[in-house]
């Protein structure tokens, strides 16, 4: 139905109204480039768009769409996108907080509400879910993504995709998601944004390409091709990339849009001129450019040329119209969409609630010293530090529907759990950063951060006194939200600013001291580590962070978020994670003069918290992993059972995780792979048998002519709490 449909539409188009629906235009706000989207609505009007983003709310999407519908020809539809990354109207965490969650139906919720808001507002289109791996919390856009797992991040980018597209995209609260950014862009060298990628086809398969292969699988709708090369060959114009594994290999049907700006960025990589990248990335396999309006402008005339055939054309402008198809577009352009649905349905109570649990969900406690934590509802706490009051931090980066002015802030959220019962006494103590010019920056996308002019030693000296009348002080320390995300690399990943020094001058009041965190990628926190009393990670937690961090701070809710980033102790580690290999010279860690050894001699290899790691009110202990069977045959299922027990002093959840060690292969392996996890609720003094079914499937890598293959020998089995406390069994796979 949908191919007869579409082959009689395109017998009616002209070249130029196919060519008009490759073209995707901002409408000009909140924009990560040079705006080069202009004269929008006249180009509308003569049928030269074919979608739209970074506009919404039911008025402004239908006064667009009813250009498109009255002025031009055919009357296509417009398919309008967003950034809807964390949330539309009511955030959530930050993806790489809403993995920590390891709370698959959490996640799903997060886009489920995310897809009701945004189709509610006019949208169709969500550009998420970004499923980049990355190994170096240098780069901002760690923040983006669900960490530095490709199992995880497969788990997080299938919960995504379904919660975003539900079953059935013709729905009115139905989005299509679009994985991205494809491919490798979590791995830019050094940290630095926009940065080539380079690496074996190996280390692809096997460590950054599932999450995206797991978000086809689960049906995703369209991709977003990189701003990286890949190997040499721009992501944009890679046609092995976005056609011969995307669409041949894995079997992708749905369409390709470029980043913002991404074919124009194809001169500076030095790709040729405007006219030959326009075709080069037509031939590759993008389908839709992003505000470069190089298809546009060029795409007829390489026609002519002989650049491009009127079949590469034909094909991009058909996968476009299957995507208005699949949504529906053609039967309803407004999919639904209403004032009176918007209003019932954005921020309404139930979602409000959600966004409370699942921040609650997402938050990491790292450290937590006699029972620091949780706090007394009574006494004086000093709140201190740069992110106390803010409001702005909460709904992080990438927010952009969201209202940061309704959004909790740490001080409102202790007022409102803990009420009169806790005196607050606040300080500032410190600016997030130093300078007018780094507050310039990070004000860019409307931030309201204002540098406090007062010395640093004057502002310090008032958050001591501050301390010095409370029972306990909360500092609350970290990142601004423009630290991370786009175009936000960070060379040195400690505390911004003078936070440090508050933080050592406040240790010296002796007053016990509770870290809560709020930032958007692993920093290095080993003096906090060492001298605080207790940490919270709490990323930037969304609309409701400030009553979700409460509920933490004060027990209302027993923290149970695992990290899915290593946190280096020292940016020199960097790229530091937890599957590496083990090398020819592994180092024990046990002798300080064992020297020809795979370390440093200035830094241990160990990070300061390592994948999975994250502490509980309570204790969880873990039983030997027994298993169905030592002796595996190809086809066999094994069964491996552990028991975890709560032995402290409250209810909690606790993430049971599961690895793998392949101990000998025709390539090297890493020394742990998580092939598994479990999120369960212990009652205090409950115990419970966890069962973990691993295949013959799980066992499969990538080997060196790319086959996916179980190899034959010996297996280590681990489970634990986090990737280094793990109990051991062994099989061997026939
Ligand atoms: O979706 C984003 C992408 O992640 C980065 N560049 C801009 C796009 C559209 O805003």
């Amino acid at each position: 139905k949908m191919k007869a449909f579409i082959d009689n539409l395109m017998q009616k188009m002209t070249l130029e109204e196919k060519i008009g629906q490759l073209n995707l235009v901002s409408v000009g706000f909140d924009v990560t480039g040079p705006v080069v989207s202009q004269n929008v609505n006249e180009n509308i009007s003569k049928g030269n768009v074919g979608g739209v983003f970074n506009t919404y709310t039911p008025i402004a999407a239908r006064k667009l769409q009813e250009l498109a519908l009255k002025q031009t020809r055919l009357k296509i539809p417009l398919i309008f996108g967003y950034d809807v990354i964390h949330g539309h109207r009511t955030i959530f965490p930050i993806p790489l907080g809403l993995a920590a969650s390891w709370d698959l139906t959490a996640v799903e919720r997060s886009a489920r509400i995310a897809a009701e808001e945004a189709s509610a507002d006019g949208l169709h289109w969500v550009y998420s879910p970004m499923v980049d791996i990355a190994r170096d919390p240098r780069w901002g856009r760690v923040a983006e993504g669900a960490g530095e797992d490709a199992y995880l991040g497969s788990r997080m980018a299938e919960a995504m995709v379904r919660g975003y597209q539900g079953t059935d995209l013709t729905k009115e609260n139905a989005v299509m998601a679009c994985l991205k950014h494809f491919a490798l862009y979590g791995a830019s060298e050094a940290g630095r944004d926009y940065n080539t990628t380079d690496m074996s086809k190996v280390r692809m398969y096997n460590e950054y390409l599932p999450p995206y292969k797991a978000a086809v699988d689960a049906g995703v709708g369209s991709v977003m091709s990189s701003f990286n090369d890949v190997n040499g060959v721009p992501a944009t114009a890679n046609r092995w990339l976005l056609t011969d594994l995307l669409r041949e290999k894995w079997g992708f049907k749905g369409f390709v849009a470029t980043d913002y700006t991404a074919i124009n960025e194809l001169i500076a990589h030095g790709m040729g001129d405007e006219k030959e990248v326009a075709a080069l990335s037509l031939k590759a396999g993008a389908d839709m450019d992003m505000v470069g309006e190089l298809f546009l402008k060029h795409l007829g005339e390489d026609l002519k040329n002989g650049l491009v055939k009127q079949a590469d054309i034909d094909l991009a402008c058909r996968r476009v119209l299957e995507g208005k198809y699949r949504l529906g577009l053609f039967k309803d352009p407004y999919h639904g969409v209403s004032e009176k649905r918007a209003k019932k349905v954005i921020m309404n109570k139930e979602f409000i609630a959600d966004a409370r649990d699942i921040a609650r969900k997402s938050m990491v406690l790292l450290k937590n010293d006699n029972q620091t934590l949780p706090l007394k509802k009574s006494g004086t706490i000093a709140l201190v530090g740069p992110l106390a009051q803010s409001q702005r931090d909460m709904i992080g980066n990438w927010s952009g529907a969201g209202d940061w002015k309704q959004a909790v802030s740490l001080e409102q959220g202790i007022k409102n759990v803990a009420g009169n019962a806790v005196k607050i006494v606040y300080a500032k103590g410190a600016n997030i950063a130093d300078d007018q010019q780094m507050l310039d920056r990070l004000n860019h996308h409307g931030g309201e951060l204002v540098l406090d002019k007062r010395s640093s030693e004057e502002m310090i000296k008032e958050a001591v006194q501050v301390a010095q009348q409370a029972d306990v002080i909360v500092a609350a320390v970290g990142e601004s939200q423009g630290m991370t995300g786009e175009a936000a690399s960070r060379a040195d990943i400690g505390l911004p600013g003078q936070q440090l020094a508050l933080l050592k001058a406040l240790k010296a009041t002796g007053k016990p001291l509770v870290l809560v965190l709020m930032n958007g990628r692993p920093l290095t926190l080993t003096w906090e580590d060492q001298n605080a009393s207790a940490i919270l990670e709490t990323w930037f937690g969304g609309t409701q962070a400030g009553n979700a961090m409460a509920d933490v701070l004060f027990g209302n809710y027993n923290p149970s978020g695992k990290l899915t980033m290593t946190f280096p102790r020292s940016v020199g580690q960097i790229p530091l994670y937890y599957n590496h290999k083990s090398t020819g010279r592994p180092y024990a860690g046990t002798d300080p003069m064992d020297k020809y050894k795979s370390r440093y001699l200035d830094e241990v290899n160990e990070p300061l918290y390592p994948f999975g790691f994250g502490l509980s009110y309570t204790k969880f202990e873990y039983g030997k992993p027994e298993l169905s069977t030592t002796t595996l045959g190809q086809n066999q299922p094994l069964e491996v059972k552990v028991t975890v027990r709560n032995t402290g002093n409250y209810d909690g959840e606790e993430v049971a995780q599961l690895y793998i060690r392949d101990m000998v292969g025709s390539l090297s392996r890493p020394v742990k792979e998580l092939k598994g996890f479990q999120k369960v609720m212990l009652k205090k003094g409950e115990s419970r048998t966890l069962t973990f079914r691993l295949s013959p499937d799980d066992l499969k890598f990538y080997n060196n002519d790319l086959n996916f293959v179980a190899e034959p020998g010996d297996f280590q089995v681990m489970v634990g709490g986090n990737s280094r406390d793990v109990q051991m069994a062994g099989f061997k796979l026939q």
